[in-house]
């Protein structure tokens, strides 16, 4: 790792990146920035919003929203006090702040559904590995207003599509149930039940979960090879008509657009907001652990009325963006396009780079993509400049060009080369450039 740094007063002072987090430029940014577009052109197509909320808010959110027993919220979230002394939360995910501005900004009065998505940066204090870090960057959606299982199905069905689209493939989608709050409440009655003769075989947190949210103890991670965990009762065995229901439409539609899936009755989620379906989407990758989880969500019928609001219902996903490239990496898919160069600039011999400058600059604007020579290279090594830059013309430019408004190209494939009017450069490119650039 390179340090920054300097020696002061003998002392090495180094300044690195915070633990858990990394700089993204270079290769991996043109990445991000590619899954983006296809992003953005995959949700016009299903007509979802985009949204973006604070990275901070109230603490309050976070606890009342994911839930005060969850690791997330026990263990995981950045907390801080503001100079004005209120209680801050770096966002640990995204839901639960699309539904307080859905809810601050009255967005239930509109005609539902209101159909949102959303990409950017979450922050969970976990221990950093391949695939996990501290700060991560989610792609999300979450539809509100609808009860009906095709919301859940279509929802499924983005996340399905947009992997399709990557190219992706050994993908596995886990779907359950959570049922709905009389099933819960019968489920958590029965672990209440089977857990009391063992309370003392659990561990710390386990027991604290024990009073205030049992269905938690089943993600225990230090208990979790126990038999007493193993045995524990299903809550599929406690799901009511109603839930069943659900869940069967949901496979329904999920078959009617041929998408594969499994019903695991092992996922229970690390969220308390769910109701009904539940879903984990992975991907097959060797080395990955849990980390193999690239996306995740459900349906949260009565999150939005926990955090203020009225009885709205809602469901949604977010993908790992991190995992998705490491996923992505793995099965060998190619993200970034080659971005080949317009015109490659420079000048040679003048003092004043004016004329220059106002032809780059209009060139630019004309929709050409334009680099030249910042550094006053000669001629040799411009022209090395430009075949790096793979540029399909260079413009060069010299006293004679700057006395008689004119400008010296050359074709950089069969180096022909052409003395253009200033004024008539852009119709010139547009003649060599345009259905090219087009395509
Ligand atoms: P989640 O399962 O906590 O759900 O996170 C969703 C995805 O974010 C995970 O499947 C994983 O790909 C990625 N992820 C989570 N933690 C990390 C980490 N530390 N490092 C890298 N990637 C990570 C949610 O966040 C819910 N808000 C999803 C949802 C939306 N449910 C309904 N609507």
């Amino acid at each position: 790792m390179d340090k920054i740094g300097k020696i002061l007063n003998g002392v090495d002072i180094m300044i690195q990146k915070p633990k858990g987090t990394y700089d993204l430029f270079g290769e991996n940014a043109e990445k991000v920035i590619y899954l983006k577009k296809i992003i953005e052109a995959l949700m016009d197509k299903y007509n979802y919003k985009y949204f973006e909320t604070p990275i901070f808010e109230t603490s309050e959110l976070f606890h009342r929203g994911v839930g005060e027993t969850t690791d997330i919220v026990n263990k995981e979230t950045y907390d801080f006090k503001d100079r004005g002394d209120r209680n801050l939360t770096l966002r640990p995910e995204g839901t639960a702040g699309i539904v307080r501005s859905f809810i601050e900004n009255k967005l239930y009065t509109l005609s539902m559904p209101v159909k949102a998505w959303y990409f950017g940066p979450m922050f969970r204090y976990e221990r950093p590995q391949a695939g996990r870090y501290r700060e991560f960057r989610q792609f999300g959606v979450e539809a509100f207003g609808s009860n009906d299982p095709m919301m859940d199905a279509e929802v499924i069905s983005i996340i399905v599509n947009f992997f399709k689209l990557l190219g992706l493939k050994g993908i596995k989608v886990n779907i359950n149930s959570l049922g709905d709050k009389e099933s819960r409440e019968n489920y958590r009655t029965a672990l209440l039940d089977y857990f009391k003769p063992y309370i003392n075989d659990l561990c710390e947190d386990c027991r604290n979960r024990y009073e205030k949210n049992p269905l938690r103890i089943l993600d225990c991670k230090v208990d979790s090879d126990k038999d007493i965990m193993k045995n524990a009762p299903k809550l599929t065995d406690y799901l009511n008509e109603e839930s069943k229901e659900h869940l069967a439409r949901v496979k329904t539609y999920l078959d009617s657009m041929n998408i594969d899936y499994v019903v695991n009755p092992g996922i229970v989620r690390g969220l308390d907001y769910y109701t009904h379906t539940v879903f984990e989407v992975e991907a097959n990758i060797k080395g990955f652990g849990s980390q193999n989880v690239l996306g995740a969500g459900g349906r949260y019928n009565h999150l939005v009325e926990n955090i203020g609001g009225p009885s709205v219902p809602g469901v949604g996903f977010a993908i790992g963006i991190e995992r998705l490239m490491l996923a992505l990496e793995a099965e060998n898919i190619n993200l970034t396009e080659e971005k080949n160069i317009d015109v490659y600039a420079f000048s040679q011999g003048l003092n004043d780079n004016s004329y220059l400058m106002n032809i780059v600059n209009m060139i630019r604007l004309n929709g050409f993509n334009v680099e030249m020579d910042y550094l006053n290279r000669n001629m040799k090594n411009n022209f090395k400049k430009a075949d790096k830059l793979k540029a399909k013309y260079i413009i060069i430019i010299g006293s004679t060009e700057v006395e008689n408004n004119i400008l010296t190209v050359k074709n950089n494939e069969t180096l022909e080369e052409f003395k253009i009017k200033k004024e008539e450069i852009i119709d010139f490119l547009d003649s060599k450039l345009g259905d090219i650039n087009e395509n």
